[in-house]
């Protein structure tokens, strides 16, 4: 593993300006003063590792990701505890979810260790920015946006050669506003996101590139997010835009969508299947059809729904709307509520953490 060197930030941010930031730092509007970067050539492999101040990129106009989109990124949080130390979840997952896709996009892998030592690095210059949550209800973290560009100036198809890795860094309150009141989802019929195949299950910009019609769509329609099904046939569930499923039944069951090539595997996700059983709920990763909620909620068969990642935590979803659909899941449910707590007191320090999960910053 290697040292990170500092290149310190001669203009960072003042007190004033980072304290007025933090005070409603909504999602993604705001960076900290500096950022971490490796560089990958075929020659040296990894080198350069450096922190050094947040700006602009220089990328040649020829570079491969501005064409042929050869990227991928990653999404974790630093939560300060109450006694003032910062700690991030379960970094290992992500670094390895990231190897996962690097391998999909053709790009290098990044050692796990790399990858960790990036986070700590980033948050050591910048741990003014990781913000102090007033109370229980306040979701307030620092969130850490890993990203792997191919950036070799050449435009023929093939992996590029040269390789850039940064970690930025956004002081950050809820994704969607309103904290965890339930969203409305819209449920996409004919744009796709992902198919066997395909690039579904790695955490790439492309995937999200997909989503964005569908996305405006939902917002046309007042929804925040998309629900999207699988492109052969449109019967199954899949994942949101920018997050996965999870759905309650009335027999204490949380059901998930199966992975498989198409739905990225949420680190959220997998660690509320991990801490179900101690709530009383049986985790069951399957296929679930659309009907199977629709008809599920009319019979008293789903009793909650919520979508989960890193960004949205634990959010109740509404109303599932669409061309053909309406469902209506009326107010936050009590194992919505439950998983939610039982996440964020791990996060937040203020629950034991017996799984292991944090990892000091
Ligand atoms: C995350 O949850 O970290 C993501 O990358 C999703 C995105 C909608 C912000």
């Amino acid at each position: 593993m290697s040292e990170f060197q500092l290149l310190k930030n001669v203009e960072p941010k003042s007190a004033a300006v980072r304290d007025a930031i933090m005070a409603d730092p909504g999602f993604g509007n705001h960076f900290t003063d500096h950022m971490a970067h490796i560089r990958y050539t075929t020659e040296q492999g990894w080198h350069g590792h450096e922190v050094k101040p947040y700006g602009p990129l220089l990328l040649d106009p020829a570079a491969a990701v501005l064409h042929y989109a050869q990227e991928i990124f990653e999404g974790l949080k630093a939560y300060r505890h109450a006694d003032g130390s910062v700690w991030t979840f379960r970094p290992e997952r992500n670094a390895e979810r990231f190897n996962l896709s690097a391998e999909r996009l053709a790009l290098p892998q990044l050692p796990v260790e790399d990858f960790v030592e990036s986070l700590r690095a980033t948050v050591e210059q910048d741990a003014a920015w990781v913000p102090t949550p007033k109370d229980a209800s306040d979701e307030v973290s620092l969130y850490l946006r890993p990203f792997m560009i191919a950036s070799e100036s050449f435009l023929g198809v093939r992996p590029s050669q040269t390789v850039d890795y940064y970690v930025i860094a956004s002081p950050a309150g809820a994704y969607f506003e309103g904290g965890a009141k339930g969203v409305d989802i819209w449920l996409s019929d004919k744009l796709k996101r992902a198919s066997m195949g395909g690039t579904g299950f790695a955490k790439c910009g492309g995937n999200y590139a997909a989503s964005m019609t569908a996305q405006a769509e939902a917002a046309a329609h007042g929804c925040k997010q998309v629900m999207f099904t699988d492109a052969a046939e449109s019967r199954y569930l899949e994942e949101l835009g920018g997050m996965n499923l999870m759905l309650v039944t009335q027999d204490g069951e949380l059901i998930t969508p199966e992975l498989g090539d198409s739905i990225l595997n949420g680190v959220t996700r997998r660690s509320l299947l991990e801490l179900a059983p101690s709530l009383g709920l049986t985790p069951i990763e399957r296929k679930i059809e659309v009907s199977e909620w629709v008809k599920g909620v009319e019979s008293g068969y789903i009793t909650e729904a919520f979508a989960c990642g890193t960004a949205a935590v634990i959010t109740p979803i509404g109303r599932l709307l669409g061309n053909e659909v309406e469902v209506d899941m009326g107010d936050t449910g009590e194992y919505t509520t439950k998983l939610r707590t039982a996440l964020l007191d791990i996060q937040y320090g203020r629950a034991e953490d017996t799984n292991n999960w944090l990892v000091r910053l």
